[in-house]
């Protein structure tokens, strides 16, 4: 189940999930290419952990997605994989949204990952394999209360994961991760108002969680390891889902 020696790349690389799989994959032995709009906390990254590049690049822009990709190709020479954790995330029922909230969820959460898609693919084409492992969520199958907009960008990755593996068989493997509730800074924005403190609504949300935890950014980076090692060479077009067995709960 090893990446050592692979060239990844990670949005989002620099906080919660992202910033874990950087680490993890890091400690591996794997050559990552750290990718956000976190300038400073990308430089500090890259400095901490020695084998690690941090790229500033905003997902939503096509050109400075192009810009990874060369970028990465000209200091490696190769992309073995991407794991796109770079996510957006607004509070609100539809009433409340404005087109700037559909601009940037969907500018980040799905613009990004057509970008990163349409650089990859020819990459992984002349070199004959590559892994897309694109963090979804299970608000792609759960209405979450005040989290259309949210909802509906990550449901679209689920489809975008399927189409990626019809349009491109044979070269690009392509794999979404489903988390359910992750202890990062995205989870404690969404506790915003919350007057408790955050670890007794933390330990009220473990208790209901099926493996009586929350998941921690390691969980999903091992999770996305293995999907980009070679012993996960007959996964893809399909979810991991990565959150305790809350799926599985009966809805009542
Ligand atoms: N935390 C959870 O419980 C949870 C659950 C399911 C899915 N997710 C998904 O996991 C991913 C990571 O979330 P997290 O909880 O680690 O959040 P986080 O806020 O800790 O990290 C988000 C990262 O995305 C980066 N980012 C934001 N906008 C960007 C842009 N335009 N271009 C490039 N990078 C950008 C940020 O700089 C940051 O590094 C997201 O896609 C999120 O939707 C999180």
């Amino acid at each position: 189940m090893s990446i050592e020696g692979k060239v990844v790349i990670v949005t989002g690389g620099t906080s919660g999930i992202g910033e874990g799989c950087v680490r993890h994959f890091a400690q591996v032995g794997a050559k990552v290419v750290a990718a956000s709009i976190q300038q400073d906390e990308g430089e500090a990254l890259a400095d901490e952990l020695g084998n690690v590049d941090f790229v500033y690049t905003d997902v939503s822009d096509e050109a400075q997605v192009k810009a990874l990709i060369d970028g990465t190709l000209a200091l490696h020479g190769r992309i073995d994989a991407c794991a796109s954790n770079a996510g957006a995330w607004r509070q609100g029922k539809v009433t409340d949204f404005k087109e700037a909230d559909w601009d940037l969820i969907m500018g980040v959460n799905v613009k990004g990952n057509l970008y990163l898609a349409k650089y990859l693919a020819p990459v992984f084409e002349e070199q004959g394999k590559g892994v897309f492992v694109i963090t979804t969520s299970v608000a792609a199958f759960i209405g979450f209360p005040e989290h259309a907009l949210y909802c509906m960008s990550k449901a679209a990755l689920d489809a975008l994961v399927r189409c990626l593996t019809t349009d491109h068989p044979g070269y690009m493997r392509t794999v979404a991760i489903c988390p359910g509730t992750i202890d990062t800074p995205m989870l404690a924005a969404t506790a915003a108002g919350w007057t408790a403190p955050l670890e007794e609504l933390y330990e009220d949300i473990a208790l209901k969680i099926p493996v009586r935890r929350l998941g921690q950014p390691e969980d999903v980076a091992k999770a996305a390891a293995f999907l980009m090692s070679d012993d996960a060479g007959y996964v893809a077009g399909t979810s991991l889902f990565l959150e305790g067995g809350t799926m599985g709960l009966p809805p009542w």
